[in-house]
């Protein structure tokens, strides 16, 4: 028989959660579990999403010993596995994030450009305070964690945890990417083995080969450019995300060499995108009367009706089989591929060795095991760079309580540039951020 596991899920509450909690049932016999919590600090929250569980679990999973608590000690003790997504100041201040530097002239995104300078400064102490508690009751725990900003709380981990070897930051972008790639081209994408190299939030894929060793990227290139390009779900996707996808065809015109991260188009065209989004109603604005409400009052449907035949909760299943995926991977050392940041040490041979790079990875129960991708070429080494100089400052203006080190993070940041500019967002966003913010001096 194969080992069970047990497994806790930081914030329980989270509307991605239902995800999860489907992937562990669709993927039981592949990582079987004996105990699995959730834990969050918003009781409310996650009662509901709770609630939701108990009754899947009745009909999916019934062998499976279940809890949602807010209790630390019950939370993390005897754990495998801490699969870890906390938004610290919760959607309110997400919306902040996003409106404060719309209204002073730039990109007001959730982890890009000042909005994901905000959200990182609150993330990086919550998360230092994660690893700390996790470490009194497991040890041994595997922590995999996709708490945004992903590029700076990375980062910030590993400055402050540097002999940790059971922490593994990823992101589900290029998961949905591949797929996305896979539905347009008519392939699975299990099959594709990917190259890829950038920051979070901030790639391109280079190759794309098929079983066979065929590079696919050049056909799909021609392909978006002929077509454009929408996401694996596109019928579910709001329709700022159809436009993100779309805007993939931009860049590959401009950029030809390799297929971005959507998540670049706020730094290669920050007047288009800021004249494009609207300060009054943002992303944020857009989940909160979206998915927000669609994923609770399912939830709730579900607990009243006894089932969840009549709910369907998860639009896109990427997030949750990814994690769940890479727990099986590190679990059975299956040494699948995996696209995760890691410190560069040479894999970009012309980047500084400190850089948290995104690239692929096998992933076995020793942990990643990162792909070199030689050197690239100067423009995107130019990006790379200033954009990581941004992030390693936000990160010592956050240990440092340093205001100058913020201010020039935001000046560096290519959806801000103007110094006087970063000042102004930099102010208010402090205002805001009182209760999360260590104090910059
Ligand atoms: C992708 C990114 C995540 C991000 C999410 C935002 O999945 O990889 O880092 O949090 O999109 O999606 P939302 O629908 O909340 O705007
Ligand atoms: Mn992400």
């Amino acid at each position: 028989m194969k080992k069970e596991f047990n497994i806790v899920l930081v914030g329980g509450g989270s509307t991605w959660t239902p995800g999860l909690l489907k992937a562990l049932c669709k993927l039981k016999s592949r990582l079987p579990l004996k105990k699995l919590v959730m834990f969050d600090i918003n009781e409310e929250r996650q009662k509901v999403i709770g609630e939701f569980a108990k009754v899947l679990f009745s009909e999916s999973y019934p062998e499976l010993e279940f809890t949602y608590t807010t209790d630390k000690a019950t939370a993390f003790r005897d754990m495998d596995f801490i699969f870890c997504q906390m938004r610290t100041g919760g959607f309110a201040m997400r919306e902040k994030d996003e409106k404060i530097p719309l209204s002073l002239g730039a990109i007001g995104q959730e982890t890009c450009g000042a909005g994901g300078f905000a959200y990182g400064m609150r993330s990086i102490g919550d998360m230092i305070d994660l690893v700390e508690q996790v470490r009194q009751y497991s040890p041994d725990a595997w922590i995999l964690n996709y708490t945004n900003p992903a590029a700076i709380v990375a980062d910030a981990l590993n400055k402050r945890f540097p002999d940790e070897k059971r922490l593994l930051n990823i992101c589900d972008q290029p998961v949905n990417l591949l797929r996305s790639y896979g539905r347009l081209l008519g392939k699975d994408p299990s099959t594709f083995d990917p190259v890829y190299f950038g920051l979070n939030h901030f790639g391109w894929f280079t190759h794309l080969y098929d079983e066979h060793g065929q590079d696919l990227a050049p056909v799909l290139k021609s392909f978006i450019a002929e077509n454009g390009f929408k996401p694996v779900d596109a019928e579910q996707r709001d329709k700022s995300w159809l436009e993100t996808y779309a805007a993939v065809a931009d860049m590959l015109r401009d950029f030809p060499d390799y297929l971005p991260n959507t998540y670049l188009q706020y730094y290669l065209y920050p007047e288009y995108k800021l004249s494009k989004l609207n300060s009054h109603y943002t992303r944020a604005n857009e989940v909160m009367d979206g998915r927000e409400k669609r994923v609770f009052d399912e939830c709730r449907q579900a607990v009243a009706e006894g089932t969840t035949r009549n709910v369907h909760v998860v639009h896109n299943d990427a997030h949750g089989d990814m994690i769940v995926e890479l727990a099986e991977s590190i679990a059975f050392n299956l040494k699948k591929k995996f696209i995760v940041m890691v410190p560069n040490q040479g894999l970009v041979e012309n980047l500084d060795d400190d850089v948290m790079v995104e690239v692929t990875a096998e992933i076995g129960c020793h942990g990643p095991r990162p792909y070199g991708v030689g050197k690239i070429p100067v423009f995107y080494k130019g990006l790379i760079e200033q954009q990581f100089a941004y992030e390693r400052l936000t990160v010592e203006a956050w240990f440092e309580g340093s205001y100058t080190k913020a201010l020039q993070a935001l000046t560096l940041n290519r959806t801000i540039v103007d110094a006087k500019k970063a000042r102004r967002i930099l102010d208010a966003l402090i205002t805001e951020n009182k209760a999360w913010w260590p104090e910059l001096h």
